[in-house]
């Protein structure tokens, strides 16, 4: 009798839980962004939820949750309840590098998430203040060799992008400079625009309205070709370091254990949104890739994080980033 019982209650369990997926969603979903409101994660979270809710059917509400270069929010998404009403904007630094820097890390890029979609591909580029003085990469590169020591360089935390590119930049140059942390690079923007701070490498998203605004220095891409955003940039073959080659992405996610319809749902949201003239416009202008129709997947996003927690470890080693 009480095994027919139990038998019963997990029939129905699972019946619920169809029923949910089915009728999902029925409110709003949460989006964490593991890094300040404005700068390029957020960026490109607000311009894909923006069609995606549409498609949903309910509202997605951007949360921003920062600190320790995105593991904060992170961890605090992939410790939410899986029933696809937490979801999370992550990339290249929170699913590639973190694993590198922070030994204690409280999640597994490659098994504690649900991957929903690649969202857009974000080229690095070389920025620095305005005044910096040097015109081109050649007379940057000759700066910090004269100057290093007293010149900084802004980053959104360890292990974010802007941190684990600016490493590997710095490594292959041979600088030091002093290390300035900030909770997002868009607020590291407005210092960079202030003059506060020197230089940083950073996603095309974020820098390219202040690059074309003339508002910021912009040294190099470092991609194989230039951005058709900013066709006056020179890309680091050009500018005369191209072993500097590295760029970026943001995916959307959801906690391990989100129902697979309900993953379904977030993906062909997510494709339409990919797919809609008005949303590749407002990525594009910024500089960001669309992801091609097979790298839309679940699958290829989970390969992606795979090769890229194995691509960043031993960089980052070689590099001698200290971990946290
Ligand atoms: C941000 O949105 O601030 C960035 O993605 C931070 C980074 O990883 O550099």
């Amino acid at each position: 009798m009480k095994k027919i019982a139990l038998a019963l209650t997990a029939i129905l369990g699972l019946a619920a839980s169809g029923a949910q997926a089915q009728n999902y969603p029925t409110r709003p979903i949460t989006m964490i962004v593991p890094f300040a409101a404005g700068g390029p994660t957020d960026v490109v979270a607000r311009i894909v939820t923006d069609h995606m809710s549409r498609t949903l059917g309910q509202q997605i509400v951007i949360e921003n949750v920062a600190g320790a270069g995105g593991t904060t929010g992170i961890t605090r998404a992939a410790q939410s309840q899986p029933d696809g009403y937490t979801i999370m904007m992550g990339h290249m630094g929170t699913h590639g590098a973190a694993p590198a820097l922070y030994p204690n890390l409280r999640y597994d890029p490659t098994k504690d998430f649900a991957p929903i979609g690649l969202a857009a591909g974000t080229p690095i580029l070389i920025v620095a203040r305005k005044d910096f003085p040097a015109k081109d990469l050649k007379g940057f590169l000759d700066h910090m060799k004269a100057n290093g020591d007293k010149v900084n360089m802004a980053h959104a935390g360890v292990g974010s992008v802007s941190h684990s590119t600016g490493i590997l930049f710095n490594s292959i140059i041979g600088a030091k400079p002093t290390m300035v942390a900030y909770r997002g690079t868009g607020p590291a923007l407005n210092d960079l625009m202030a003059n506060t701070v020197d230089y940083m490498t950073d996603q095309i998203v974020n820098v390219a309205p202040q690059i074309q605004g003339g508002n910021i220095k912009a040294y190099a891409i470092a991609t194989p070709e230039r951005s058709p955003a900013l066709p006056d940039v020179p890309t680091t073959k050009e500018a005369g370091l191209g072993d500097y080659q590295v760029s970026a992405w943001n995916a959307v996610f959801a906690p391990k254990g989100t129902p697979p319809d309900v993953v379904a749902k977030l993906n062909d949201a997510l494709v339409k949104a990919l797919s809609d003239e008005n949303t590749r416009k407002r990525l594009q202008d910024l500089g960001g890739v669309i992801p091609a129709p097979e790298e839309r997947t679940p699958e290829s996003l989970q390969k992606l994080v795979e090769s890229e927690v194995a691509r960043w470890t031993p960089v980052l080693q070689a590099a001698g980033a200290k971990a946290e």
